[in-house]
């Protein structure tokens, strides 16, 4: 099978700086790929390549086998650690924010019909994230919880088929971060979707991933410590890539907020 997303000798350089050196990655449909390494690593720089950010310096992405276009797509979605979302508007009109923007991206505005069934994909999207309840409250209202799970609707609503998470809990109290882990794996299981989440917790990186890959320089240069970039220095696969054909994690009738801190 051939992989989903293809990277292949990526460099990533800001003036006399490497922050990527010579990248090569293939991620296969339907994993959930994890990313740790020390801070200043380069894991956001390369979401940011794979979203269409950030040009590489140097190689090629391919989605699908062919050359990834240098914009972000409505194929790729991303949710940061902080929130995301916009203060003025309420939780359904963020959301619906998601679809204005691609289905009428000069007005960003749906008007009748259109905005019905808009409306209607994102009180769906919200209520499998959780917030069916907190359709009409403005950010400001909502934990920092609530406002990933509003980040992630926005994301999703778009069906992604990559979804990019930046240290997406790393805000959020270990209770929460729980409940969000069983979110994130229920949503990339019913969704089909595949997964790169870069994390500091590595106990999360273990027991969300399919595969975690350890971000670091393979060379340190002290006298010039921008000389060298970093790679993917340990590539673990962890478990099968497709979700669907892993039942027995789903099937066992465990509440997934237990589920997802249960093992490491
Ligand atoms: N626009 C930029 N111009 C110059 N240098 C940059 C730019 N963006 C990032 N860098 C540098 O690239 C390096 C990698 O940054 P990046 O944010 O990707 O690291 P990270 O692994 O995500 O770190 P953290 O774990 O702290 O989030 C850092 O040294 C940073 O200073
Ligand atoms: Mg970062």
């Amino acid at each position: 099978m051939s992989p989903l997303l293809s990277l292949r000798n990526i460099w990533l350089e800001y003036g006399d700086k490497i922050v990527l050196e010579n990248v090569n990655l293939d991620i296969e449909a339907g994993s959930f790929v994890s990313i740790i390494g020390p801070s200043g690593a380069g894991k956001s720089s390369l979401l940011r390549v794979v979203l269409g950010q950030e040009v590489p310096t140097r190689g090629r992405i391919f989605l699908d086998g062919e050359p990834l276009l240098s914009e972000c797509g409505p194929d790729r979605g991303v949710v940061f650690q902080r929130y995301s979302v916009f203060p003025h508007l309420s939780a359904l009109r963020n959301t619906v924010f998601g679809l204005e923007c691609e289905k009428a991206p000069l007005s960003a505005r749906l008007f009748g019909k259109a905005r019905r069934a808009a409306e209607a994909e994102a009180a769906e999207m919200l209520d499998a994230v959780g917030l069916g309840h907190a359709m009409h409250v403005y950010p400001a209202q909502m934990s920092g919880g609530m406002q990933q799970r509003l980040a992630i609707a926005q994301a999703l609503i778009k069906r992604p088929r990559i979804l990019l998470l930046d240290e997406p809990f790393g805000a959020l109290d270990p209770g929460i971060r729980a409940d969000m882990h069983g979110l994130i794996r229920r949503l990339w299981r019913d969704n089909g979707l595949t997964i790169i989440m870069v994390t500091h917790d590595i106990r999360e990186a273990f027991s969300l991933g399919t595969r975690v890959l350890a971000f670091d320089k393979r060379r340190h240069d002290p006298h010039a410590p921008h000389r060298f970039g970093a790679t993917a220095v340990y590539d673990l696969p962890l478990r099968k890539a497709e979700p669907e054909e892993t039942p027995d994690a789903a099937d066992q009738g465990q509440p997934e907020s237990k589920e997802s801190v249960g093992h490491g």
